[in-house]
């Protein structure tokens, strides 16, 4: 349904702009809008500092920078990403990767796209690629996840964004007398929010296991699809400045929240991981020689049709506010981050112009 647009009027910096969720899309669109001046406040079920739930997604990730489509406004906000992510090396937040890529057909590589945005993007010659697959290399770049959550709070919080615990069965819950707009960047919250109820949103199971191995000092992204296992994808991803941390995956569950570990695919994956990065266990010995540091389940927020960046005009009892939907990223949060928050702070400044009386509800 369309809404009436009338003029525009200048934004009001008495705002406040809350944003729900506190992933690293949450967290993004907040530090934009606090450097931007607003005044802030993210509202989350989970917050940074907490111990790693399965609940959300962030703290999970492998975070290294590695696109899985083609979808043109999703290459902009990933090659935004690249270029922000990569102002975080001097820091340590982020390192430069060497990535070896493979997949089962030149579709799988995604028309190699971002082979100007990395660096010393080429093609590897067959014999260097596992049987049945073709393959690049490129130097790309991988961010320490929970690290870099830390940083974004740390920042937010240094502009003055206030962070509320607080679990919602809606987004209406937070409407208060001043409110006029919310940015909705609840991940898989978006499936059962009573006021959004997107039955697209769906998860994708994930299953790592985290070793430490700082022998391992490049990164393999290997999609060869089997026949036989079809859900699974083998990587492996050194963390930053993690003391030799490294992320070795994968599969991709589509719509499964099993949340327990399979132990035997565990063993599977670190298996593959170790055929293709033999430094994973020390003095080349075998799968019980790589030092384990946990096995971990999670969810990556996915949404069928690709992710919603969308603002609403709703209400509630009368009162009339905005909610701008930024959720549905899948697996590609952290490189998205910056151009997808970017887009959505966009539209909170066209929110911020727009008187809400002559609006009717539903997306603008
Ligand atoms: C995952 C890593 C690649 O989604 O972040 O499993």
């Amino acid at each position: 349904m369309g809404a009436t647009i009338m003029p525009t009027q200048g934004p009001s910096v008495n705002e406040t702009i809350v944003v729900v969720g506190s992933g690293v899309i949450g967290l993004t669109c907040a530090l934009i809008l606090a450097r931007r001046g607003l005044r802030v406040v993210i509202i989350a079920r989970d917050l940074v500092a907490d111990d790693p739930s399965q609940d959300w997604s962030s703290p999970w990730a492998g975070a290294n920078w590695c696109p899985f489509g083609t979808d043109p406004k999703i290459c902009r906000w990933e090659t935004e990403g690249f270029a922000r992510l990569h102002e975080l090396v001097p820091a340590g937040l982020a390192m430069d990767l060497p990535i070896k890529r493979f997949a089962s057909t030149e579709a799988g590589l995604h028309n190699h796209w971002y082979r100007n945005v990395v660096n010393d993007y080429r093609h590897l010659p067959s014999d260097q690629c596992p049987p049945g697959s073709v393959g690049v290399a490129f130097t790309s770049l991988s961010v320490n996840a929970p690290d870099y959550c830390k940083w974004l709070h740390a920042q937010c919080s240094a502009l003055g964004v206030d962070f509320i615990r607080r679990e919602l069965r809606s987004l209406e819950e937070v409407v208060g007398p001043d409110t006029k707009i919310i940015i909705n960047a609840t991940g898989l919250g978006a499936r059962w929010l009573e006021d959004v109820r997107d039955e697209n949103v769906e998860p994708i199971r994930g299953q790592i296991v985290l070793v430490k191995a700082p022998a391992v000092r490049t990164c393999t992204m290997d999609a060869t699809l089997t026949t036989s296992e079809p859900t699974r994808s083998t990587y492996v991803i050194p963390r930053p400045n993690s003391g030799g941390q490294v992320i070795c995956g994968g599969c991709y569950e589509v719509g499964s929240l099993k949340r327990e570990v399979d132990l035997d695919l565990s063993r599977d994956i670190l298996q593959k991981c170790l055929d293709l990065h033999p430094e994973l266990a020390e003095k080349n010995g075998g799968v019980d020689s790589i030092k384990v540091i946990r096995h971990c389940v999670g969810f990556r927020p996915s949404r069928r049709g690709g992710p919603r960046l969308e603002m609403e005009a709703l209400s509630c009892q009368h009162k009339k506010y905005f909610v701008i939907h930024a959720y549905g990223i899948g697996p590609a949060g952290y490189q998205a981050s910056w151009g997808m928050a970017s887009d959505a702070c966009d539209l909170v400044d066209q929110a911020l112009r727009r008187p809400l009386d002559g609006c009717d509800s539903g997306s603008i």
